[in-house]
């Protein structure tokens, strides 16, 4: 056999190979045990003598440059197959990204977030109370006999077993009386529950309960409180008024309204811890007083994003919540 003939037609294939396993299929073929070349050098032994050199030589020349040939077109493919990978699994980084939605924090969280900072500030502990509560704490202890006609102030949830769904968080300032003494100055706030559904009522809503009690606490105290809590939720000059009014739990008593876009609006009420309750949980009113107030931290919430309808609060319908972001 030729050897020049055999070396260009195995050039000419390794050109031709498209593929590692072509080019390995070329390789074998010509360098592999039984490969045309392999077997043209065995059969030097064959020659004359004096040929064998020359041949030898030329045959061996010829493995060579078929072995670079084989070795440079494996780079070249190996090349090729990169780019090709490349190309395939590339990232367009300029495509707009995915949008990801993300949740925040709730009005009405918001709105208990804040005012518990305030009064943490001012020296306020904030204190839990239970949910489900006994007839005493809820409304026996806060100066409302059994048959008192106040009840009726409050549409309540009953239990079986006779106990209720709090209607308001002041049966926690009960509990925080029964179980520390004076200097009191806490906040209360918390889920409550009354039988009501409209569009400034519904049947779960939250309140925070506020509660001092210290030697020569007055009337005068309280209305710096409330005012100037109102002021820090809302803005330093918001109008506030205190309206005289009736609670059983405290006297005197005033509800406070605040100016909002439309017109007055009550938000809280409050006043003196009346002595009966002082003294029913184990406080002397000869030797201290109190004031207390209580309000719908929804209510607020709703001023201060300007919420019409409380409802809304709680219907859970993302494009509503999404605007408190
Ligand atoms: N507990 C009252 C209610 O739910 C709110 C309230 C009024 C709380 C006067 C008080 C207070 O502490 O002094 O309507």
């Amino acid at each position: 056999m030729d050897i020049e003939l055999s070396l260009t037609e195995a050039l000419k294939s390794v050109e031709l190979a498209s593929s590692l396993a072509d080019l390995d299929g070329v390789r074998i073929q010509y360098l592999g045990n039984r490969g045309a070349i392999t077997q043209l050098l065995r059969s030097v032994g064959s020659l004359p003598k004096s040929e064998r050199p020359t041949a030898g030589a030329a045959i061996h020349r010829a493995k060579v440059r078929l072995e670079d040939a084989i070795h440079a077109r494996k780079e070249h493919l190996e090349f090729e197959e990169l780019q090709h990978s490349i190309s395939e699994d590339c990232i367009d980084v300029t495509l707009p990204g995915r949008k990801r939605f993300q949740g925040s924090l709730h009005p009405v969280t918001h709105a208990l977030t804040r005012i518990e900072a305030m009064f943490e500030a001012a020296g306020y502990d904030v204190v839990d109370g239970p949910e489900i509560e006994d007839d005493y704490h809820n409304i026996q202890a806060l100066n409302l006999p059994q048959d008192h006609p106040a009840r009726a102030m409050h549409d309540t949830f009953y239990l079986d077993d006779g106990r209720v769904l709090r209607t308001h968080t002041s049966p926690v300032q009960v509990r925080v009386m029964e179980s520390q003494p004076p200097p009191i100055r806490v906040i209360c706030p918390g889920r409550v529950y009354r039988r009501v559904s409209d569009q400034t009522h519904t049947p779960k809503f939250h309140q925070v309960e506020g509660l001092v009690i210290d030697r020569e606490i007055s009337f005068g105290d309280l209305k710096g409180t409330v005012i100037d809590f109102i002021h820090g939720f809302f803005q330093e000059d918001a109008q506030v008024r205190f309206r005289p009014s009736y609670f059983p739990f405290t006297e005197p008593s005033a509800e406070v309204d605040v100016m909002g876009t439309q017109g007055w609006r009550e938000v809280m009420g409050c006043g003196m811890v009346h002595p009966n309750v002082l003294s029913m949980s184990g406080i002397d009113p000869q030797e201290f007083s109190g004031f207390a107030f209580g309000f719908g931290a929804d209510r607020l919430a709703m001023l201060l994003y300007d919420i019409h309808d409380l409802r809304t609060l709680f219907e859970n319908d993302v494009r509503f919540l999404r605007q408190f972001g």
